[in-house]
């Protein structure tokens, strides 16, 4: 829930700006981020490096990271703010330095918001409660990887619908879109917010894994999500389908037979074409090709993985001028 001061979940209130969790944000707030991320957009390279000029920004990584961080930074100075990055090697949390106390040295240090990284769930209000800064959930753990969904969204909004389209939502922006998303659903942080985000919009999500990597109960992540572990079916109701990898260093021990797996749920140009030959495929990386997804499909004309990627850097220019309270 969302208050003039900032969030209220629970009984902690954390600082305006956060971005914790999509459940936070009501459909206005979806909507006044992509029109953020657009008017930021059209801004010349001066104006925009004003409008965080004088402004310290750090990340803090526990987890590696490619394109969430890269972006968040480069984001952060594309708006002329300082930024100082922590990561979990090379630093004094592999003495031992708690979460909190890590949080409140940056603080310290002069930091007015920390972009984090975690590999526990939850850990993003955790150093939001203990700071009272306002934190950017740069993923934590299998909970949620909230501006990863806006990204996603605002890459769906513009293929499908054209970018005036990816200016401002409602609750029907979605109406008449299925969105399959498969691989190892039970492990993905990005499923898990995408699923809780785009329903809320309209669309319909279709789940699509093995049993160990999607349980019974993912129905559980709300209204508007379905299981169908059969992908050719799923495809052929799909406008945008979201392939996975899986994440290894999350099976503890789990087996699974690979073979099978390509088998099923590969997305390969044989399958796109013949159950989807229109559909907007996407996938957050890192991607293991020849896994869940072929080259041929990767670097293919319905993918639009590197428009994710390029919506990330501008999404995140938002979502850090909101932080900083200069959103309009
Ligand atoms: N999509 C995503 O979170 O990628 P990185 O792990 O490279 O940041």
């Amino acid at each position: 829930m969302q208050s003039p001061g900032g969030l209220i979940s629970g009984r902690f209130h954390y600082a305006a700006g956060s971005l914790l969790s999509v459940t936070h944000l009501s459909v206005a707030d979806v909507s006044a981020i992509l029109e953020e991320t657009s008017r930021i957009a059209a801004l010349e390279i001066s104006e925009r490096a004003a409008m965080l000029r004088g402004r310290t920004i750090a990340l803090l990584f526990y987890e590696s990271s490619t394109r969430t961080r890269t972006s968040f930074e480069l984001a952060a100075k594309l708006l002329g703010a300082t930024t100082t990055l922590v990561s979990d090697k090379s630093s004094s949390i592999e003495k031992g330095e708690s979460l909190k106390d890590t949080g409140l040295t940056l603080r310290a240090l002069g930091a007015e918001c920390i972009i984090l990284r975690h590999f526990h769930s939850g850990a993003a209000f955790v150093l939001a409660r203990e700071t009272g800064l306002p934190v950017l959930n740069a993923g934590d753990g299998m909970h949620e990887h909230p501006s990863q969904a806006l990204l996603d969204l605002r890459t769906m909004l513009t293929r499908l619908h054209g970018t005036s389209a990816a200016r401002r939502v409602s609750e029907r922006s979605l109406e008449g879109v299925t969105v399959t998303i498969t691989g190892d659903i039970l492990h993905s942080r990005v499923a898990r917010s995408n699923a809780m985000l785009l329903p809320r919009l309209g669309a319909r999500v279709i789940l699509c894994g093995p049993e160990p990597l999607l349980p019974e109960d993912a129905h559980g992540l709300g209204a508007g999500i379905e299981i169908d572990r059969d992908f050719d079916h799923a495809l052929t109701q799909s406008q945008v389908v979201m392939m996975l990898r899986i994440q290894k260093e999350r099976l503890a021990g789990l087996e699974l037979d690979l073979g099978d797996y390509i088998a099923r749920f590969q997305l390969n140009a044989g399958r796109l074409a013949a159950q989807a030959p229109k559909a907007l495929v996407m996938h957050p990386g890192p991607m293991i090709r020849g896994l869940e997804i072929s080259d041929e499909v990767a670097d293919g004309p319905q993918s639009a993985t590197e428009e994710q990627v390029a919506n990330g850097l501008a999404i995140r220019q938002a979502l850090l001028v909101r932080a900083m309270g200069g959103m309009r």
